[in-house]
């Protein structure tokens, strides 16, 4: 299936989609990146995934951005678009034309820390438990419907590095898990429930 990549860092969730790629009928067209130095963007063409960079602040708005993004994927036609740390508010308007078709992963069990430094803030919350959330991209930020989470304790001499460290590999896992059940029709969104095999989850 023709899958576009959105990111805007290191890539390790992008990376990990590469290495599945086969297994899962995963066929990353093109990874878009809106920073230029995004470490995801040399992974992508060790592979020789063809990458963009648009940069939102050479944008006039949050519209126009989303306007050339929505552009750039389309020349892809692709089937899927994973948001694999990408770091941006997206308008209602793009949401809304790839409803049902655009996965984002959350570092945090959703609805829980949403937004901004999920770690710092479980760690402040002094929650015992931790993770990671996948779920379908919807105007609400980080509140479209949730597909699949991965938990991990949060250990008492956790910092927000080794808690995120921790997080990472299971996301990594997770990720490819979800994105599969996508690639095979089993998973889809239907009347904003996202469900699995037919059954809301
Ligand atoms: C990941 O932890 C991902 O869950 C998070 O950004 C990180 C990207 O890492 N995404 C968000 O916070 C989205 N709101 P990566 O670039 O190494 O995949």
């Amino acid at each position: 299936m023709k899958a576009v990549a959105l990111i805007s860092g290191s890539g390790s969730n992008l990376q990990s989609l590469i290495d599945h790629a086969e297994k899962i009928d995963l066929d990353i067209q093109a990874v878009i990146s809106n920073k230029e130095d995004a470490y995801g963007i040399k992974r992508a063409q060790k592979v020789n995934i063809p990458t963009h960079v648009l940069i939102h602040t050479q944008f006039p708005s949050r519209e126009k951005f989303d306007q050339q993004l929505s552009q750039t994927i389309d020349q892809h036609s692709p089937d899927i678009i994973i948001l694999a740390g990408f770091m941006r508010i997206l308008t209602e308007e793009f949401t809304q034309k790839y409803a049902g078709k655009m996965l984002n992963i959350h570092p945090s069990l959703l609805p829980k820390f949403q937004g901004l430094n999920t770690h710092q803030r479980a760690l402040d919350a002094k929650e015992s438990e931790h993770g990671v959330s996948v779920h379908f991209v919807t105007a609400k930020l980080d509140g479209g419907p949730v597909i699949a989470q991965a938990r991990v304790p949060i250990l008492a001499d956790d910092t927000v590095e080794s808690l995120a460290q921790r997080v990472l590999i299971e996301e990594h896992k997770l990720f490819p898990k979800v994105v599969h059940w996508f690639t095979q029709g089993r998973l889809k969104l239907i009347d904003n429930h996202a469900t699995l095999d037919g059954q809301i989850i």
